[in-house]
C-alpha cells in the first residue's frame, strides 16, 4: 500500500506534462515512465536500489496468480491430455506459482520455469518444503532465460506457457510479437497464452464452458476492462480482444485453436495455439 502512496506525488507531474503537450514538451508515455526516469519496468525493478521491492513483487505476483483462477486451471484446461514426455515451460514464470498449482494433479509432468536472474535466484532459495522437494526430484527447474532471446534447442517441441506477461506489462504489439517470434523458433507442441481477454467472444469459446462463462461474463469483463485502463495509464500497455490476440498470433507464426476461460478470474483465459507449418 505504501508503494502506491509513494507514487502519488508523481501524478501532478504527469498531468502537467500532458497539459503542456501543445507547448511542444515531450509527453510521457505512461505514469511509470516519469517514476522510473525512462527505464523500462523490469530494468527499474531489477536495479540495485529495488532489490527488496523485486522480491516483494515476485511474492505478490504469486499471490495474485493464486487468487486469479490458478486453483481452477487444471480443471478449466485439459493439461492431463498433454503428453507427459513434453516438458511444460513457463516463460516469465516468476517464482513457480504455475507448477505449484498443477503438479498435485499432474504428478507425471515436469516443468521448467524461466525468468531473469534475480527472480530465478529467489525461486531457487525457496523454503517451501513442497517446492524444495519438486526441485530436488527434478520436477521443477528454474532457469535463467530472457524471453526476447532464442530458446535453448533442447526445448524444441515443448509445451510453452506464457502467463500474465504480454498483457500485464507494457508490451505493445511489436514487443509482444518479438516474444512470440522467439518462441515460435522452438516449434512449440502447444503455446498456451494465459492472459486477459477483453470482451470474450463467446461463440469462439470452448463449448463445454461457454454457458458457464456467459453467466460470469459481466464480472470478467469488468476485471479485464479495469486492468486494461490500469495497464494503459501505468505502463502504456493494453489488454487484447480475441481478434487482437488472433492477429498477433498469426503474425508470430501461430494459429489460435481454442479459448478456455478461467473461472473466478478477472477476464483470464487460456488461449491455446499451435504452430502454422512453414511460417
Ligand atoms: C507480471 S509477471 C508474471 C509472472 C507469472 N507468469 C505469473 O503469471 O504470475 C512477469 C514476469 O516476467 C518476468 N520477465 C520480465 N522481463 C523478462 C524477460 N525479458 N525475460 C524473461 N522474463 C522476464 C518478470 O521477472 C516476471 O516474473
Amino acid at each position: 500500500m505504501h508503494e502506491g502512496r509513494a507514487a502519488i506525488p508523481f501524478f501532478p507531474e504527469l498531468v502537467s506534462k500532458k497539459i503542456s503537450e501543445s507547448s511542444s514538451q515531450p509527453t510521457p508515455s505512461s505514469a511509470f515512465s516519469i517514476y522510473s526516469n525512462g527505464q523500462s519496468f523490469y530494468e527499474w525493478l531489477h536495479s540495485p536500489p529495488q532489490v527488496e521491492r523485486n522480491v516483494n513483487f515476485n511474492l505478490a505476483m504469486r499471490s495474485v496468480a493464486q487468487t486469479e483462477g490458478l486453483a481452477f486451471l487444471p480443471v478449466d484446461y485439459p493439461f492431463n491430455a498433454l503428453p507427459v514426455n513434453k516438458v511444460i515451460v513457463d516463460v516469465g514464470g516468476g517464482i513457480g506459482a504455475l507448477p505449484a498449482a498443477l503438479l498435485p494433479s499432474l504428478p507425471d509432468h515436469s516443468f521448467i520455469v524461466q525468468d531473469l536472474a534475480p527472480v530465478v535466484s529467489q525461486a531457487n532459495s525457496t523454503e517451501d518444503p513442497c517446492m524444495r522437494d519438486w526441485i530436488m526430484k527434478g520436477k521443477v527447474r528454474f532457469c535463467i532465460q530472457d524471453f526476447f532471446a532464442p530458446q535453448p534447442p533442447e526445448l524444441n517441441g515443448a509445451v510453452f506457457v506464457i502467463k500474465n506477461v504480454i498483457n500485464r506489462h507494457n508490451y505493445g504489439d511489436s514487443e509482444a510479437l518479438n516474444i512470440l517470434l522467439s518462441l515460435r523458433k522452438s516449434t512449440p507442441y502447444r503455446l498456451l497464452l494465459i492472459d486477459r481477454l477483453v470482451i470474450p467472444q463467446l461463440g469462439k469459446i470452448h463449448k463445454v464452458q461457454a454457458t458457464e462463462i456467459a453467466g460470469n461474463a459481466a464480472g470478467s469483463q469488468r476485471g479485464a476492462t479495469l486492468y486494461d485502463l490500469v495497464m494503459a495509464s501505468l505502463h502504456g500497455g493494453k489488454n487484447r480482444t480475441l481478434e487482437e490476440w488472433s492477429r498477433l498470433l498469426v503474425l508470430g507464426g501461430f494459429r489460435l485453436e481454442s479459448v478456455f476461460p478461467l473461472r473466478a478470474s478477472t477476464g483470464q483465459a487460456v488461449i491455446e495455439a499451435t504452430c502454422i507449418e512453414g511460417s
